[in-house]
C-alpha cells in the first residue's frame, strides 16, 4: 500500500469502525472538527491514561491539574498570544484558496526528503546487505544536494519569520516556484499575519459582555495556578504540573484529518526548575519523552528530533519529536525551554508575585520552566495509522488488522461462543461477567467465528476467547492472538492471566 493509499484507508477505517466521525456530519460536517466514536473514545482515553501514568503516577514530583478553558482575558495579553500567536497566511488569487506560507515552503522541503528516501531505498536494493545507509546519505552527491538545498531553505524561512520579514517569505515562495495545489498557478498575494485565537464573549448583554478567548494552549492554566499548587502541595523545586484538556486554534489551513484540528486536546507538563539548570532539564526531558514514545512499540525509526530554527516568543531552546505519519515526518510533541517568560509576564500583568522561596539558596526567585507538550489527537493518529495493516495470509486471503499496542487497545478481549446454541452463549456471557471487572470485554455471537475474528482484528482487539463444546466438558477455552493468529487451549484463569500480563501498564512502561 502506498502512503497515500494508507492515509485514505486510515480515514475510511476510522469511520467504518466507530473511531472518528466528522463533526455534525448530518449538516455536512464542520471543517477540521471531529468527533470520536465508541471505539475512538476508548483508544483516546487509554492513550491519555498512558501519558498520565508515565508523567504523574510514576513521578512523585509531578502533580495534576484541571484548569478551566475560559481564562481572564489578560492571561493572553501576558502570555504574548494576543500580539504574537500568528501564522503567516498567503492567498492564491486564482483559486482563492488560503495557505500557511511557511507550510507551503515546508511541504516543498518535504518533497526533497521524499526524494532522499527514494534514493536510499533504491540504493539499499542495489547494494543489499553491504548497504551502509549513513555513509550513503553523507556521500551520495544527489542526496547531499537535496539535503543541503532543504537545510538552506528552512534556515532562510526561519530567519525571515523570526525577523517578521514577510516579503522575504513571499520571495522564497516565488523563487522556489511553488504553485497552488488547486489552480496550479503562481499568482500569490502578499504574506500577512493572522492571529489564531478564537474569540468569544462572557455576559448576558452585548454592551456589558467581556471579550474572551478559548484557550489556544493548556499551559497558561498551569502558570496562573503555579503558586496555588506549589503552596497547597508543599512542592519543592524541581517539580511539575501536568494537565490534559481541550485547546482551540483557528488554523488557517486545517487538513490531514485529525493532525491539524481547530478543536483538539493537549497533554502538557510544565516542569519548574531553578534558573541556570534549564540545559540539563531540557536534555533530560528530551530523552525521557522519546523513551516514552518508543515504549509504545511503533518502531524507533519512526521518530526523530527536529530543532526549532525559529523560536517561539517564550523559548530559549525548543525541539519537536517528529513522527513518520503517512504524509511524512511531522511534529508530534514539542519540548520547550520556556525560561521565566510566562511567570514573569504574569507577575507584571497581574501585579502579584509568582516567586518561589528556595530554602537552600535562602532567596526568592521566579522559576524557569521546561515544557513537554503533545497533542492527544496527533498521538491517536500516529498510533492508529502505524497500526493499520493489510496482510496477505498463507492461504492467499487477506485481512485488515489494527495492530494497536495492547495496553491502549479499546477492547482487550472479545468472548465468542463458537455457535449460538448448546448453551455456549450462556457460558460465554458468564465469562464476560467474570472478566469485565478487570478489563474491557466485548461479546459477539453474530456470524461465523472466522468473520468475528476478522472484525476484532479490524478493531484492534488483541485477544479473542472462544467458547466451544470442549468448554462444556473441561471449562477450557481457546485464546486467539490477534497478531500471530495463533490459538492455544487454556483455562479461563490462565487466559485471563495472559491477557493481564500483555496489557499491563507496568510491563509497557517498565523500560522508562
Ligand atoms: N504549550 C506549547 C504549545 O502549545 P505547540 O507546539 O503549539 O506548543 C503542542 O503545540 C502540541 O499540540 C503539538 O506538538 C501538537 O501535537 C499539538 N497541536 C498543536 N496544534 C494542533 C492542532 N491544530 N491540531 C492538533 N494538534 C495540535
Amino acid at each position: 500500500m502506498s502512503n497515500q493509499e494508507l492515509f485514505k484507508k486510515v480515514l475510511s477505517h476510522a469511520k467504518e469502525y466507530g473511531f472518528v466521525f466528522p463533526s455534525s456530519e448530518i449538516y455536512d460536517g464542520l471543517s477540521a472538527v471531529y468527533d470520536y466514536g465508541q471505539q475512538g473514545v476508548a483508544l483516546k482515553k487509554n492513550l491519555r491514561d498512558y501519558w498520565w501514568k508515565a508523567m504523574v503516577q510514576l513521578n512523585d514530583n509531578i502533580v495534576g491539574l484541571d484548569a478551566a478553558i475560559l481564562m481572564h482575558p489578560t492571561t493572553w495579553k501576558a502570555s504574548g498570544h494576543v500580539d504574537a500567536f500568528n501564522d503567516p497566511l498567503i492567498d492564491n488569487k486564482d483559486s482563492k484558496k488560503r495557505y500557511r506560507a511557511d507550510v507551503l515552503v515546508e511541504d516543498y522541503v518535504g518533497k526533497l526528503d521524499t526524494k532522499i528516501e527514494k534514493e536510499v531505498k533504491k540504493a539499499a536494493k542495489r547494494f543489499g546487505d553491504a548497504f551502509d545507509k549513513e555513509q550513503f546519505i553523507s556521500t551520495n552527491p544527489r542526496v547531499v544536494g537535496y539535503k543541503e538545498k532543504g537545510d538552506a531553505i528552512l534556515k532562510r524561512l526561519g530567519k525571515s519569520l523570526e525577523k517578521e520579514d514577510l516579503a522575504d517569505v513571499k520571495a522564497l515562495i516565488e523563487e522556489l516556484e511553488i504553485v497552488c495545489p488547486v489552480s496550479g498557478s503562481k499568482n500569490w498575494t502578499e504574506v500577512k499575519q493572522f492571529n489564531l485565537m478564537f474569540g468569544t464573549k462572557l455576559g448576558a448583554s452585548a454592551e456589558s459582555a467581556t471579550e474572551l478567548y478559548l484557550r489556544p494552549e493548556t499551559a497558561q492554566g498551569i502558570f496562573v495556578n503555579f503558586l496555588n499548587v506549589q503552596k497547597t502541595g508543599r512542592m519543592k523545586l524541581p517539580f511539575g504540573i501536568a494537565q490534559t484538556g481541550k485547546a482551540f486554534r483557528n488554523e488557517i489551513v486545517a487538513r490531514q484529518f485529525i493532525f491539524r484540528m481547530r478543536e483538539f486536546e493537549q497533554m502538557e507538563m510544565q516542569f519548574f526548575i531553578s534558573p541556570g539548570t534549564q540545559k540539563e532539564w531540557y536534555a533530560y526531558w528530551k530523552e525521557t519523552r522519546l523513551k516514552w514514545h518508543h515504549s509504545l512499540g511503533l518502531g524507533t525509526d519512526n521518530y526523530r528530533f527536529h530543532d526549532h530554527e525559529k523560536l517561539a516568543h517564550y523559548a530559549d531552546a525548543a525541539c519537536d519529536i517528529e513522527f513518520r505519519f503517512p504524509f511524512g515526518f511531522k511534529e508530534l510533541e514539542g519540548i520547550h525551554s520556556r525560561t521565566d517568560f510566562d511567570l514573569s509576564s504574569h507577575e507584571e500583568y497581574s501585579g502579584k508575585k509568582l516567586q518561589y522561596f528556595d530554602p537552600e539558596r535562602q532567596e526568592n526567585y521566579v522559576p524557569y520552566v521546561l515544557e513537554t507538550s503533545i497533542g492527544l489527537d496527533r498521538l491517536f493518529l500516529a498510533v492508529f495509522s502505524n497500526s493499520l495493516q493489510e496482510e496477505t495470509l498463507e492461504d492467499g486471503s487477506s485481512r485488515t488488522v489494527l495492530r494497536l499496542p495492547a495496553v491502549v487497545a479499546p477492547t482487550k478481549v472479545a468472548v465468542l461462543p463458537l455457535v449460538k446454541k448448546d448453551g455456549l452463549p450462556d457460558i460465554a456471557k458468564s465469562f464476560v461477567e467474570e472478566l469485565k471487572w478487570d478489563m474491557t470485554v466485548a461479546y459477539d455471537e453474530k456470524d461465523a467465528v472466522g468473520r468475528r475474528y476478522r472484525r476484532q482484528d479490524a478493531l484492534g482487539t488483541p485477544f479473542c476467547i472462544t467458547v466451544d463444546h470442549q468448554t462444556l466438558e473441561d471449562q477450557t477455552v481457546t485464546l486467539r492472538h490477534r497478531d500471530s493468529m495463533e490459538q492455544e487451549r487454556l483455562t479461563l484463569a490462565q487466559a485471563k492471566a495472559q491477557i493481564n500480563e500483555a496489557v499491563s501498564f507496568q510491563n509497557w512502561l517498565r523500560a522508562l
